[in-house]
């Protein structure tokens, strides 16, 4: 299969270009394109054959249930059994990087829930994805746009290095600008809980409907993990990523004297600007002091550092705070080996 490249601008879309993309949707075939958060993999969801071969694409574990995209609250409601905590949420959070665990309607095909009872729904709030939701006119079930277990795409590049030959079309609009993937919250029990942390931050969901349910971090046991794609060892990258709780630098030279290609990700100083550079065997990226900005940032350099043939990552450990809630659970998850 010929994978196709289509270029399209991030906030206006070319309609025919759009146009070509639902027509492919529509005909059962698979386009990936580019949301707020991450790129994702999109196929319509009422169609279960359509939806199986994003699972093969993806090697994606048959458990593990897809997220539904929707243009808005009101084609959310004709998949799942809709309640006033959902509508407060959406009212407020909608579109954008905050999906919803809903109890489903018999309308969403087994294979998109993997089996399961309930649907996780989301309307992601870039402008190309919302051209092809509303003119595909169908629902798009869409993971993260990359081979299961590595890190999600945040560019049309890594999209076509991963899935090249095993999709019809990839919409390129541009590097996305969230960097991580939306925060998943479960309103299938009395008390919301939160299944995974992500680019829209607990404290705001809190501020609006109170506490929410959350698991203890760092916890691995599968049995505590009501989301069935938070395995532990998930957005990894080929090298081996380490958490450094104090001096990385230390860490990264003794690594690179040890004759490893080593990244490392240290934080811009408090006072003063830094510049990224590169000797030898080291690469050392500066990333941002604030959790919006590192997210952004934080895929686009573990691709980057795969791309050069990194086998070592140290990381200086973020801040324990909530904003980096997220951060901490991907770089947890990518440490885990
Ligand atoms: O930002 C995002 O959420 C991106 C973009 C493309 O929208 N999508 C994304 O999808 O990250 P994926 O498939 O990589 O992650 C979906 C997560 C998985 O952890 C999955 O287990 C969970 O959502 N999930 C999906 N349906 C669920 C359900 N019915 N119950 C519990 N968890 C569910
Ligand atoms: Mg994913």
């Amino acid at each position: 299969m010929l994978t196709e490249l289509l270029k399209v601008d991030a906030e206006h879309p070319d309609p025919r270009e759009i146009a070509r993309a639902a027509e492919a949707v529509r005909r059962g075939e698979l386009v990936a394109f580019p949301t707020e958060t991450v790129y994702g993999l999109g196929a319509d969801a009422l169609n279960a054959a359509a939806v199986a071969r994003i699972y093969e694409a993806k090697g994606r574990p048959e458990r593990n249930p897809l997220i539904v995209h929707v243009p808005d609250a009101a084609a959310a409601r004709e998949l799942a059994t809709w309640t006033q905590l959902a509508d407060a949420l959406a009212a407020r959070f909608w579109p954008g990087p905050l999906t919803l665990v809903l109890p489903k309607r018999d309308i969403v095909p087994d294979v998109v829930t993997a089996g399961g009872s309930t649907v996780a729904l989301r309307a992601p709030a870039h402008p190309v994805a919302q051209a092809l939701l509303r003119a595909a006119g169908t629902p798009l079930a869409a993971p993260s746009a990359n081979r299961s277990s590595g890190i999600s795409a945040t560019r049309a590049e890594h999209v076509l290095r991963a899935l090249d030959g095993r999709i019809e079309i990839i919409l390129d609009g541009g590097p996305t600008q969230g960097g991580i993937e939306s925060t998943v919250l479960s309103l299938v029990d009395a008390q919301p809980r939160l299944l995974r942390p992500g680019l829209l931050n607990v404290e705001q969901i809190e501020a609006i409907i109170g506490p929410i349910a959350r698991n203890k971090e760092n916890d691995e046991s599968s049995q505590s993990l009501p989301s069935p794609g938070m395995l532990t060892r998930h957005y990894a990258p080929k090298a081996a990523l380490e958490l450094a709780l104090d001096d990385g630098y230390a860490r990264a030279l003794e690594l690179v004297r040890s004759r490893h290609r080593v990244g490392w990700l240290r934080f811009a100083p408090a006072d003063g600007v830094s510049k990224p550079f590169a000797i030898d065997r080291l690469r050392v990226y500066v990333m941002p002091r604030d959790p919006e900005g590192y997210a952004a940032l934080l895929y686009d350099t573990l691709h980057a550092l795969d791309a050069w043939g990194a086998d070592h990552i140290v990381v200086d450990r973020p801040p324990m705070d909530d904003a980096w809630l997220a951060i901490r659970d991907r770089l947890t998850r990518a440490a885990a080996r």
